[in-house]
């Protein structure tokens, strides 16, 4: 059983991510990305589902006066871009702090609400399109169900849905809750949706393999550290551990950042290599028929 509390998660983080330099992460990625990791980190994940959602959206039509729900706004990515494509957005999200910032900004045909994805306060058919990137996932599964029939409701026939979400069943924490493609696609097809584009997102294969040998040289290094407290050590040898340890971090910095680097030209090449089935997400394209 999960001990996962949506709303004290979500307005934790925003407590402790709000502090940051809006200067330096003006786009928010230290808290609606990979707060753990670097901006540069950060940086890889948007570029690529900023790339994946373009590419996307460019198949809802033309967005101009069109009527947008951004789910689990955030800070505001997506909002922006639909208000450059000229539509009318509602954003949505559970934490208030995160709302109150957006209403600051004062985007030209937004307006935002406190609401959570399974408790819709909208009248039935009455987007055009549905926007949630990287939030259902976030949802217990019970409440995933609830919020994925609330969005069908609300979306008006021929309505688009445009989602990017966890497709990766290994390795996840306590606040993601995967599903795999094949569920995703169900869970929307139950309501009357029809699939219109699913693709492989985030393979970042160099990623992956350098995160496994990270945890496993840390084990090593820990077990080691361990066995070397229960020896009464002298100064000069605890001295040079401490040198080894500040150069081990260091040399993972940096390698981080090659590894990081090095990923966005192979990341174009991933689809055409592997099977959408190796990525840990995928962006989804629903119509909803009624
Ligand atoms: C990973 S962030 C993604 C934010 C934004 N969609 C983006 O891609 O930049 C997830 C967001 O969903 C919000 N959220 C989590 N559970 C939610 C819920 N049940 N209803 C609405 N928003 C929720 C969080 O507060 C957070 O802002």
């Amino acid at each position: 059983m999960s001990n996962y509390d949506m709303k004290k998660y979500w307005n934790n983080l925003y407590k402790q991510r709000g502090q940051l330099n809006e200067l330096l992460d003006n786009e928010g990625l230290l808290t609606v990305c990979h707060p753990d990791k670097p901006l540069y980190y950060n940086k890889l994940f948007d570029f690529f589902e900023k790339k994946a959602f373009s590419e996307t959206i460019q198949k809802c039509g033309l967005l101009l006066n069109k009527v947008v729900l951004d789910i689990g706004s955030g800070t505001g990515r997506w909002v922006k871009k639909f208000v450059a494509l000229g539509a009318t957005v509602h954003g949505i999200d559970i934490v208030e702090e995160a709302i109150s910032k957006l209403k600051r900004k004062n985007l030209p045909g937004t307006s935002f609400q406190v609401m959570s994805a399974d408790k819709l306060k909208f009248p039935d058919n009455y987007f055009d399109v549905v926007n949630s990137i990287v939030v259902l996932l976030h949802l217990p599964y019970e409440k995933q169900e609830k919020a994925i029939a609330e969005i069908c409701r609300v979306t008006k026939n021929g309505g688009k849905i445009l989602l990017i979400e966890s497709t990766f069943m290994k390795n996840y924490p306590e606040h993601v809750f995967p599903n795999t493609p094949q569920r995703w696609i169900s869970l929307f097809q139950k309501h009357g949706c029809k699939l219109i584009i699913y693709k492989g997102q985030e393979y970042f294969p160099l990623l992956r393999l350098f995160d496994c040998l990270y945890k496993t040289i840390k084990k090593i290094t820990e077990k080691d550290a361990k066995d070397r407290s229960t020896i009464d050590l002298s100064y000069n040898t605890q001295k040079k551990a401490g040198i080894v340890k500040t150069l081990l971090k260091k040399v993972f910095s940096l390698s981080e950042r090659i590894t990081v680097y090095l990923s966005y030209p192979i990341e174009y090449v991933c689809p055409y290599i592997f099977p959408s089935s190796f990525s840990r997400h995928g962006i989804f394209l629903f119509e909803v028929i009624k």
